[in-house]
């Protein structure tokens, strides 16, 4: 195995998360270069291939990405690392497309002990077709109120609107459409949000302290996240004990099953009875200075700077199709 020369973090792209993927790639090309690490970081766009190209020359390069969103996080970008050849941190792509989208991953990870919100998948083609009144009104009908409208494929709360009212239902449909073709409508689950960050730390995957998110405005939307002092965070989250090492291991259990590498975050809700619900799965979990990564690895009294360093180590150790 060759030494370690230079770390490339990929951050940017195209998708609607690129503000939230510069920021985490600048901290985590910070934290590196505070262990004196030489990094460069480079953005996904039409050079990126030539690029790839040019670094899968040199020995001892890793790749980190932090990209969010679409091909970022769908594997395709991961493909093409791949093809090249590089070293890099997280998931491979097969196991991206499955964790990315949020039915797909919730029917792998739903088991008696971890609970996923009912829902159907709405294209927006069968919208149009069958005509939004009826179809909302028997979706309702069905799951009640309130309901999550979110895209299938999506980030950040990005397109993403808890619908309390059913005259609010068609905008929320609307504002999902402008994010995705594909609407996931799921029952509302009311309870105490957390986020539970695992990561593997060479020897064995170990789950991070939960994060509690508590949102001014009751929910965890885009503004919440990426504005300073809407969104209160508690970690470890104010949960009995018990429960913590149950949605541990519901955490751990979605980064298995799904076949996730290196690292995830799981966001859960615990309801009123201690049922613990899986919303989703991140593979590129937000990495900025307010995301809830960089907050469970301080809890657990690790440094950030170990914590990417050692993911950085161990891609370069494992074969590349390991
Ligand atoms: N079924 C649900 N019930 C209640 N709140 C939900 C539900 N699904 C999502 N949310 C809320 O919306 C936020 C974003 O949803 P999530 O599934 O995590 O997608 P993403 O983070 O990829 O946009 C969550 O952090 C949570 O606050
Ligand atoms: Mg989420």
């Amino acid at each position: 195995m060759s030494e370690l020369s230079k770390v490339v973090v990929l951050a940017g792209g195209l998708s609607h998360e690129r503000d939230v993927s510069l920021r985490s790639g600048r901290r985590v090309a910070l934290a590196l270069r505070n262990r004196d690490i030489e990094v460069i970081e480079i953005d996904s766009d039409s050079s990126l291939l030539t690029t790839l190209l040019a670094l899968s020359g040199e020995p001892g390069v890793v790749l980190f990405p932090t990209l969010h969103g679409a091909s970022g996080e769908d594997g395709s970008i991961r493909d093409v690392i791949e093809i090249v050849g590089l070293p890099y941190v997280g998931s491979r792509p097969e196991a991206c497309r499955r964790a990315f989208n949020k039915p797909v991953a919730k029917g792998i990870v739903a088991s008696p002990t971890t609970r996923v919100p009912r829902g159907v998948v709405l294209p927006h083609s069968t919208f149009r077709e069958l005509g939004a009144p009826a179809l909302l009104d028997a979706i309702v009908k069905k799951f009640g109120l309130p309901l999550m409208v979110k895209p299938t494929e999506g980030g950040s709360s990005l397109g993403a609107t808890l619908v309390k009212e059913m005259s609010k239902l068609p905008e929320a449909m609307i504002a999902c459409f402008a994010y995705g073709n594909d609407a996931l409508i799921e029952e509302g689950i009311s309870g105490t949000e957390i986020a539970i960050s695992v990561i593997d730390d060479g020897t064995r995957l170990r789950a991070l302290p939960a994060v509690e998110i508590v949102p001014d405005s009751g929910f965890y939307s885009y503004d919440a996240r990426y504005t300073a002092g809407l969104t209160e965070f508690f970690v470890p989250a104010r949960i009995e004990d018990d429960l913590a090492e149950r949605a541990a291991i519901v955490a751990l259990e979605a980064h298995k099953h799904l076949g996730l590498r290196d690292i995830s975050r799981s966001d859960l809700i615990i309801d009123e009875h201690g049922e613990i619900w899986f919303l989703e799965v991140n593979l590129a979990p937000g990495m900025t200075e307010t995301s809830l990564l960089p907050q469970s690895v301080e809890a657990a009294g690790l440094d950030i700077s170990d914590v990417y360093l050692s993911l950085v180590t161990n891609a370069l150790a494992r074969s590349p199709l390991e």
